[in-house]
């Protein structure tokens, strides 16, 4: 267990405190209340605890650099960063909504070290060093061991561009559709930070989000990979912390979680409308359906190719490489559909890419390893289909 960063630990969690108890005095009164957007609004108690958060930091580690949500990214070019998010969940703070959070993060040399996650009005305190676990008030604590998404509770949350954002798997209307039909629980309570970080001490089993910022996200990442859970982003792969999306979980479940996001509007909707997706369908009389509902795809058959295995254990490996292929591009969202036909005793069949061109089909059939070995042939053809099949 690493001894290192203990007291930038102590020092996150006592600044955390400071601004926690000026928010918690605070807490019901009348704020003055700004608008960064249309709905995306900063009161004075985030400039407040801000300020007094930086201020703490540049007397104890003057060197160090400063990226908060107010007042933005400092370049001093340091490797030690300060990650502060001095209240996440503002929306709720300004409607007495109790559910907020101070979240103080160190990254040092591109890595989180520190994170810190108070509840200001419970008095919770969420932290973590790296190599030193996750803790929830001062007690080690771990994710959970869920293992199915219909046991597991589950958190999310909306980006402030909801509005405007009209693609329902970027909005995230379309995977909090199918979540709920899948998980025992959703909720989505308005501090990211706060629902990140239960992850990681095991009061929930998993949360995702596709509208977050370094802040909102930072010090609770580090909770979540020392408390023994996983975290990614959307697609399986690392997370870049201005990529906008998390996926955390106890680890278990979240393979589940990533095929949920994947899979595209309708099709796991599944207990909601009897299983099938809804697809947009001519009218009774004859009208076709609406051009906005329609998009490009394109659809692949799968055949026999010239060059089949010369053995058994060859054909076991080589269907082995094809279907984890599959696997990635299903987990990826590139591939909709997939399946082979009946009766064939073999993996032909056919599957539909969401791609707009061929070329781009192809490409991705370039890194499936039984296509480029020739034991099996691919034909491309556009197609067009309701949206979101
Ligand atoms: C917001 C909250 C919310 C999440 C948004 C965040 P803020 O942070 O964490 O739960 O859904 O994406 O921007 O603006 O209240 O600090």
């Amino acid at each position: 267990m690493s001894a290192e960063f203990g007291p930038e630990l102590d020092f996150a969690v006592a600044v955390a405190r400071e601004a926690g108890a000026v928010l918690r005095e605070n807490y019901g009164k009348v704020h003055e209340v700004g608008y960064k957007g249309r709905i995306d609004l900063v009161t004075e108690m985030d400039r407040r605890s801000e300020s007094l958060i930086i201020g703490r930091i540049r007397n104890a580690f003057p060197g160090d650099a400063v990226w908060a949500e107010e007042s933005g990214r400092d370049l001093s070019g340091s490797e030690r960063v300060w990650i502060v998010d001095p209240l996440d969940g503002t929306t709720n703070y300004a409607h007495e909504y109790p559910v907020f959070a101070v979240s103080i993060a160190l990254q040092v040399a591109g890595r989180l070290r520190v994170g810190v996650v108070l509840n200001p009005l419970l008095g919770d305190v969420y932290a973590a060093r790296q190599g030193g676990g996750a803790t929830l008030n001062g007690h080690t604590r771990r994710v959970t061991d869920v293992e199915a998404l219909d046991r597991a509770f589950l958190a999310t949350g909306f980006g402030y561009d909801v509005s405007t954002e009209p693609n329902p798997e970027r909005n995230n209307l379309g995977p909090f559709s199918r979540f709920i039909v899948r998980a025992q629980a959703v909720r989505r309570a308005g501090s990211a930070a706060l629902a990140i970080a239960k992850v990681g001490v095991g009061r929930t089993d998993g949360f995702w989000e596709l509208g977050l910022h370094a802040w909102d996200m930072a010090a609770a990442m580090l909770i979540v990979e020392e408390g023994g859970g996983r975290i990614t982003n959307s697609r399986g792969g690392p997370v870049d912390l201005e990529g906008r999306e998390l996926v955390a979980s106890n680890g278990r479940i979240h393979d589940a979680m990533l095929g949920v996001l994947a899979a595209r509007d309708g099709s796991t909707a599944g207990a909601a409308d009897g299983g099938r997706p809804r697809a947009a369908m001519p009218s009774e009389q004859g009208d076709p359906p609406p051009p906005e509902s329609m998009r490009g795809y394109v659809m692949g058959l799968l055949y026999r190719g010239p060059n089949p295995p010369a053995t058994p254990q060859a054909v076991e490996e080589i269907q082995r490489a094809h279907l984890a292929t599959i696997g990635r591009l299903q987990r990826e969202g590139k591939i909709l559909l997939v399946g082979p036909f009946l009766d064939e005793g073999d993996l032909r069949g056919m599957f539909l890419f969401d791609t707009d061109s061929i070329d781009e089909a192809r490409a991705l059939c370039d890194t499936d390893p039984a296509v480029r070995a020739g034991v099996f042939r691919v034909e491309l053809h556009p197609w067009y289909g309701a949206k979101g099949i």
